[in-house]
């Protein structure tokens, strides 16, 4: 059974190194009898089989608290044809419980555009559900948390790309997923952390250009910028989670773990990733973890991913310092719930914003379907103009 270590060399939000005790067990009961919801057999019967895949991060007493509500968000889906897209930084009981599809961003945006389901529960932040919508327009998208945001999305509007365009006239726009519907309509392709390099090159080839903007993500610029031989252009951009690891936290870790290995998101600063072994996207943390199999590792980046990886690697210890995502963890079993029971926090779109989003996505997804591509570790450091 893989074992979850939790390190104190990083503080996370409210101190805690359980991303489940931000809401925990206790919540979910009050909330489960709130709901007139309670552990009876018939819920058991349904749920038994899914505590398997969560038994090494919830202990066997709590399981009661998360069961009915596990029961009846899973029953609301047959009932309603709803599907659940979950991100890979939701807590275990969402990602393995009532999660239909999982993954990273990529992965969560093509199974938004071809569900068959009428209903799309994103468990994931806005600028995720908002992707679904653009692609699915015809579908009702519910965001269970609408205060479920994100740093980098609140970095740049749409108003702050056209500046940039003015400034820069002709040079293709790469924009990350984690951005509003209004500033992927600014741009001209969308790229997430899977394929950030690839739609970078393709996008300097296309537009016959030897530097492409790539915004909003300071440090994905600077370590795309590592990757490629293209000039880039980046915003000040920065995710709150992933920019507080530092190189200084990976050479303890390594000094109190001998053989450790590290693997890291490439929203993390460019000296963290040089310190690492491995960088990518969390679909490529994942896929390293499961195909190396290694003995002990610590994946820099949110604090429930471990938990979740750790599910499909019973072999690896997980070495877990605690950086939450506030945002992600305001999607809870009781809100999903509440969400899908009153179809309230539907995602909507101004239909032309959602078109020329669309566009930018869609330009990103017809690109080849390959692989998420890490990022090769310890290349040297390549400036990038900030604008
Ligand atoms: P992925 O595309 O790797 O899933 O990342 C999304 C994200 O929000 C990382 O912080
Ligand atoms: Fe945004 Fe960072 Fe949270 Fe991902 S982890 S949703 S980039 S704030």
């Amino acid at each position: 059974m893989a074992r979850i270590i939790d390190t104190p060399l990083i503080a996370g939000d409210g101190g805690s190194c359980d991303p489940r005790t931000v809401h925990g067990a206790w919540g979910a009961l009050d909330a489960a009898a709130q709901r007139g919801l309670a552990h009876t057999h018939a819920v058991q019967a349904a749920t038994d089989h899914l505590y398997e895949k969560v038994k090494h991060v919830i202990p066997a007493i709590e399981w009661p608290a998360y069961a009915p509500l596990i029961a009846a968000i899973n029953e609301m889906k047959r009932a309603k044809n709803a599907v659940i897209l979950a991100h890979n930084y939701m807590t275990s009981e969402i990602f393995y419980c009532v999660g239909d599809f999982r993954g990273d961003s990529l992965q969560l945006a093509r199974e938004a555009a071809e569900t068959g389901a009428e209903i799309i529960v994103q468990a994931g932040v806005h600028f995720m559900a908002e992707t679904s919508k653009c692609l699915a327009p015809e579908k009702t998208v519910l965001i269970p948390d609408t205060r479920a945001g994100c740093s980098l999305a609140a970095s740049i509007t749409g108003a702050d790309v056209r500046l940039i365009k003015a400034r820069y006239p002709g040079v293709p726009v790469v924009t990350y997923v984690n951005t509003s519907a209004e500033v992927k309509a600014e741009s001209d392709v969308c790229c997430t952390s899977s394929n950030a390099a690839a739609v970078v090159e393709w996008a300097a080839r296309t537009w016959n250009s030897d530097r492409v903007i790539c915004i909003p993500d300071e440090y994905l610029a600077k370590n795309v910028a590592a990757q490629t031989g293209v000039k880039i252009i980046a915003w000040h951009g920065r995710c709150e989670v992933h920019e507080r690891f530092t190189a200084e936290d990976i050479a303890e870790m390594r000094e109190a773990h001998p053989g450790l290995v590290v693997l890291a998101h490439p929203e993390c600063p460019p000296d963290v990733m040089a310190a690492s072994d491995f960088a990518g996207s969390t679909a490529a943390l994942q896929d390293y973890v499961t195909e190396k199999r290694p003995g002990k590792v610590v994946l820099l980046t949110e604090c429930s991913m471990s938990d979740n990886v750790a599910a499909t690697a019973p072999d690896t210890d997980f070495i877990r310092p605690c950086n939450l995502c506030p945002h992600m963890k305001r999607i809870t079993l009781e809100g999903i719930y509440d969400a899908l029971r009153e179809m309230k926090h539907e995602v909507t779109i101004p239909e032309d914003v959602r078109v020329r989003a669309k566009r930018a996505i869609d330009a990103m997804l017809a690109l080849p379907k390959e692989k998420p591509r890490a990022f090769e570790v310890g290349r040297p450091e390549v400036a990038v103009e900030l604008v």
